[in-house]
């Protein structure tokens, strides 16, 4: 273990405290001011899925009050549209960016939303924050909304169950006359905790005793190690969801595919149609980019045809 404190620098690209929302699940935002805020922690990182998956998971956050959102994006630079993306939902969030150390990228595995974790980690401490709960939540996961609920609990850690995680379709703790004695997961290795990234919550008053906080770059081992560095012992885990029985988080994977590409001359990417600010926009969003001489002319065609470009867009 290595009790070392985090020392990252954490780059804000923005940030956003105000809560544009007026409704939460039926109620007004008033009827929520005495919980506890949730850190909601997403690490991401550019590829084509990137947008469509942090606005699939912005809409399940959109519901839960008392939440700020943390998006940590694996990359160098700020970019201006996401945000965009993120002021846009209306709810308090902290855009930054913390790249993967260039030594692990071609590490296989390499230690995945590591780097971005650990900013975020920085940043809590930075501010200081002893009231609130901390949460772990990928950008690919699916969360029920009961699962906010649950972790709100949070006294110290509090577990429970993922669906979808490798052999076992399940991953998480083993409960006995409600007190969590082992865990269920097809990967143990050497793990004191077995558990999913998605499958914890902390209490930061309870985090905030532990000077060494921290998230090491060893794959596989992040969740274990993390929950070592906070001195976690089996008897302060809290069993969620209904004594660990019913599942509020699941492990979906996205299947990813290379950027799109489309032939097309430069010449037509105007103002005559939607096709230049259309593709524009999808290179902001890193899903396509567009070129004059790869691979085959775009087809565009009219009543079942392909028709030259020259026809439809000079
Ligand atoms: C599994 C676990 O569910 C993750 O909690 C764990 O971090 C990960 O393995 C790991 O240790 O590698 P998995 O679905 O296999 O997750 O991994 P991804 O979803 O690809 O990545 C985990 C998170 O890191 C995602 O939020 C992803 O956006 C982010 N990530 C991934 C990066 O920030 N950079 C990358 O290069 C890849
Ligand atoms: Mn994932």
């Amino acid at each position: 273990m290595n009790f070392r404190p985090l020392n990252e620098t954490v780059h804000i690209c923005s940030e956003s405290y105000e809560d544009r929302r007026q409704f939460m699940q039926d109620k007004p935002q008033s009827d929520y001011v005495q919980l506890p805020v949730i850190y909601f922690v997403t690490p991401t990182y550019p590829r084509r899925e990137q947008i469509p998956e942090l606005t699939r998971l912005a809409h399940t956050l959109l519901h839960i009050p008392r939440l700020h959102w943390l998006v940590a994006d694996d990359q160098e630079k700020c970019n201006d549209y996401m945000d965009k993306l993120l002021y846009r939902f209306g709810m308090p969030f902290t855009h930054m960016v913390s790249p993967m150390p260039s030594k692990f990228r071609n590490e296989k595995p390499a230690p995945r939303g590591v780097a971005n974790r650990r900013a975020a980690l920085q940043w809590i401490r930075q501010h200081n924050l002893t009231n609130g709960i901390l949460y772990f939540g990928d950008d690919d996961n699916t969360y029920d909304l009961r699962l906010f609920s649950e972790i709100r609990k949070t006294q110290r850690v509090s577990m429970f169950p993922v669906g979808l995680i490798a052999d076992y379709g399940v991953s998480g703790p083993v409960v006995r006359k409600g007190k969590v004695v082992a865990f269920l997961d097809s990967w143990v290795a050497g793990r004191r905790w077995p558990v999913d990234m998605a499958g914890f919550a902390v209490n930061l008053e309870y985090m905030a005793q532990y000077p060494y906080v921290n998230m090491p770059y060893k794959p596989g081992y992040e969740e274990d190690l993390f929950l070592r560095s906070i001195g976690l012992q089996m008897n302060l885990i809290e069993p969620r969801g209904n004594n660990c029985t019913e599942i509020l988080v699941w492990h979906t994977q996205t299947k990813s595919k290379k950027l799109g590409m489309v032939r097309l001359e430069s010449k037509y990417l105007d103002d005559r149609s939607n096709l230049g600010a259309l593709l524009h926009n999808l290179k902001l969003m890193g899903v396509t980019s567009t070129t004059e001489s790869e691979g085959r002319n775009a087809l565009i065609s009219k009543n079942g045809r392909e028709n030259p470009h020259s026809k439809i867009l000079s």
